[in-house]
């Protein structure tokens, strides 16, 4: 005698498993009604059978022509939160040149005419306001684009600000601020693309900007809470990793070391620490961070989650000047 609960425990699994994109081979229709229908939680092994989608499939060998087309980004939209300038923005080109169409989220108007890059990229490329900090704000231009652009298949949060100054100087609300746009602006942004790409059924990636100071002290810096909330940020990347694995989303995080932006540019007189500390001694630009970014987001990285990449010139190792 099948139970009432057990009827609907298992069309919810059978929908659910449906929106995921079919039934997995290695578990047929009768041991997932099995599975979910006599009463007991699935094992962890189970769990991960079940949401395990079809189409996760081990890369047929490597060519130079198949290493250029798994960097593709051709038929995907790229949403990356703080792309109106600094690394969000040249992200936002390196995307674009990689065939997928950008979605620019921001506080501010992109320094750049996105006119033009539409012309020399030959994508769709849209800005719409967005301040993290706004819950409700987020949830409506996450809206617009998905009815302007039909999908989100890749998120990068960018968005972010720096506060340098002494521990003992923090005031509270600026340190919640910072908290809100750094971290809680991160894990919304990324919230609000992963429950788009669950509809969509077929994946997606995310790559949140952390930050060298997410590693080590900086030199000639106090960066405390800033440093705390990039930390978070790289921990997220992990759980967050794990969590929407079952989805087969993607989640990385990268480190920029010292980065030419306006950003750092606010800190003038710190300039030679920037050039001369990092062991290739220089400071990064964003052009440096382009191909680790192009790599998170391809198909070529489908078997890396959870990652955590630091492209620092070294620092994150090692200083070479005091
Ligand atoms: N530049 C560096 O040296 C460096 C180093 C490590 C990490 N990072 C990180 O890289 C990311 C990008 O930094 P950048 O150097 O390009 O800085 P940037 O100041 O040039 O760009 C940051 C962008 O975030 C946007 N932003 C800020 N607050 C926002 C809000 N409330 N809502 C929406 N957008 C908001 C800004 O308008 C700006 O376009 C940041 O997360 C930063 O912490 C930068």
């Amino acid at each position: 005698m099948i139970s009432q609960r057990s009827i609907i425990s298992t069309i919810t699994a059978k929908r659910t498993w449906n929106a995921l994109g079919g039934i997995h081979p290695r578990l047929s229709r009768s041991t997932l009604s099995l599975v979910v229908s006599n009463g007991r939680r699935p094992t962890p092994l189970e769990r991960r059978q079940f949401h395990t989608r079809p189409s996760v499939q081990a890369p047929a060998g490597v060519s130079p022509t198949s290493v250029a087309e798994k960097l593709s980004l051709a038929g995907k939209v790229t949403v990356i939160t703080g792309g109106a300038r600094g690394i969000g923005l040249t992200l936002a080109e390196t995307v674009a040149g990689l065939g997928s169409d950008v979605v620019i989220l921001d506080v501010l108007q992109p320094e750049r005419e996105l006119s033009e890059l539409e012309k020399t990229y030959g994508k769709r490329i849209r800005y719409y306001r967005m301040d993290v900090t706004s819950k409700p704000g987020m949830d409506a231009a996450f809206a617009s684009a998905i009815n302007d652009f039909g999908r989100i298949d890749n998120c990068i949060t960018s968005a972010g600000i720096a506060l340098d100054k002494p521990f003992f100087e923090h005031t509270w609300e600026e340190s919640r601020r910072l908290l809100d746009i750094n971290v809680l602006g991160s894990f919304f942004s990324a919230q609000l693309a992963a429950q788009q790409m669950v509809k969509q059924g077929n994946g997606g990636s995310v790559v949140l900007i952390a930050s060298i100071a997410a590693h080590c002290a900086i030199p000639a810096q106090c960066v405390s809470l800033y440093g705390a909330s990039k930390a978070a940020i790289k921990l997220l990347g992990k759980t967050l990793a794990v969590e929407l694995a079952p989805h087969n989303i993607r989640v990385n995080t990268l480190s920029p070391g010292f980065t030419a932006t306006s950003m750092s540019r606010q800190f003038t007189e710190i300039q030679h620490v920037f050039q001369t500390t990092p062991p290739l001694k220089r400071i990064g630009t964003p052009e440096d961070l382009a191909l680790a970014v192009a790599y998170f987001l391809s198909d070529g990285a489908s078997y890396t989650t959870g990652a955590e990449l630091a492209v620092t010139g070294g620092l994150h190792n090692g200083r070479i000047e005091v």
